[in-house]
């Protein structure tokens, strides 16, 4: 006898809960609940990263899709359009950086990075051009309360990249590839683009070094004399890209190939497109070289202190052998400053 009243009770809660699962699913169609009010706690311009329908990578490489400037624009994109049309220099192009909550403490890489624009010759003015892509909460919040007026939150969502990342840990890399596909749709969105570590310091304008013609410009690590010869070895801290469908089926292309190399960083992942020569003439990309003499580096510095524009301390690996470097570098360029004065 008690057992049968504990199978009719045991029935009676299994129909309930069927009956309330039934209920709880005929509400979420009727209300049109969707994957963004199921996660409403996404900041929105995540949620349109996150969320995005995956592209498919490019395969026809012959003919890349278009840009169609009159599809009416997602309303999760509207921050990052807004923060895009307010760095403009009038021409649709905007100066773009990342940068974590460890380089942007008081004293790290972040205040020698705005220290450089500031000491640098005629290099301050384009500071209102540059947008700063913060990777969590913390670093937009100090890059806010540094009082920049372009701070965009790349908020990556039950991540924490505010520490200093170790180089090719596996959020690392998500990270990395992130960046990458928010720079593809920013050149969807009709911005070209400078983009720069932030531990490169502008001591001249680097603009008027840029090549006229040449759809996507790279620095260099080792710079052998010849712009377009792939033979020169790249270096991804700074990079020219003109808004082109060209170029956004090569930022397709590259993302496209994260699952081929899985463990492997977007610049290595360059290398690799660089050295497949084909696939390379299919994209009809025109690839160029920046010269160390304006664009230097610590791996191969430029000699003639008249002419750089911009300094990359690369080379160097740790955060506190960085921040020697930049300090030293900024050092050397006020003794040199100083030094014109007085001749
Ligand atoms: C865009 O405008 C800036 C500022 O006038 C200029 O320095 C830069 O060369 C221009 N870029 C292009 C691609 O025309
Ligand atoms: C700084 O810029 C001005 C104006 O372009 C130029 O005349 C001057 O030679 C520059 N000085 C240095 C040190 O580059
Ligand atoms: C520079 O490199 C390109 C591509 O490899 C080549 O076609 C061109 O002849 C080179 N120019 C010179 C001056 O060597
Ligand atoms: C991309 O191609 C489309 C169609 O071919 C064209 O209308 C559009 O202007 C192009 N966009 C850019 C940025 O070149």
């Amino acid at each position: 006898m008690a057992a049968m009243q504990l199978l009719s009770r045991r029935r009676a809660l299994i129909s309930t809960i069927l009956l309330a699962f039934v209920f709880v699913s005929f509400a979420l169609v009727l209300f049109g609940f969707t994957s963004n009010t199921l996660l409403p706690s996404l900041p929105s311009q995540l949620r349109s990263v996150l969320l995005r329908p995956a592209d498919p990578p490019t395969i026809d490489l012959a003919s890349p899709p278009a840009i169609s400037p009159l599809a009416a624009p997602a309303p999760e994109h509207e921050e990052l359009e807004r923060v895009l049309a307010a760095a403009d220099m009038g021409n649709r192009t905007v100066i773009l950086t990342t940068l974590n909550a460890a380089w942007a403490e008081p004293g790290s890489v972040l205040d020698l990075f705005f220290e450089g624009f500031r000491v640098g010759n005629g290099t301050s003015e384009l500071l209102k051009h540059l947008v700063i892509i913060t990777t969590d909460r913390k670093a937009f919040e100090r890059c806010a309360s540094a009082a920049h007026s372009h701070c965009f939150n790349l908020d990556i969502a039950e991540k924490d990249f505010s520490a200093e990342q170790v180089f090719n840990t596996v959020d690392y890399l998500d990270m990395m590839w992130r960046r990458l596909d928010l720079l593809r749709l920013i050149l969807e969105k009709g911005y070209s683009f400078v983009f720069t570590d932030t531990d490169i310091l502008w001591l001249r304008n680097p603009l008027p070094h840029l090549y006229a013609d040449g759809d996507f410009q790279i620095s260099c690590d080792r710079f052998f004399g010849n712009a377009t010869s792939l033979e020169n070895l790249p270096s991804n801290g700074f990079i020219y890209v003109k808004s082109a469908n060209r170029t956004v089926a090569f930022y397709k292309y590259w993302y496209s190939l994260r699952d081929k190399y899985p463990g492997k960083n977007e610049q290595d992942v360059f290398s690799y497109i660089i050295d497949d020569r084909r696939s390379l003439r299919k994209l009809g990309l025109r690839i160029m070289f920046l010269d160390t003499k304006y664009f230097s580096g610590l791996c191969e510095r430029s000699r003639d202190m008249n002419l750089i524009c911009t300094m990359h301390v690369n080379c160097r690996v740790g955060l506190k052998s960085k921040l020697k470097e930049l300090r030293a570098v900024l050092d050397a360029w006020r003794k040199y400053i100083s030094g014109l004065h007085y001749n």
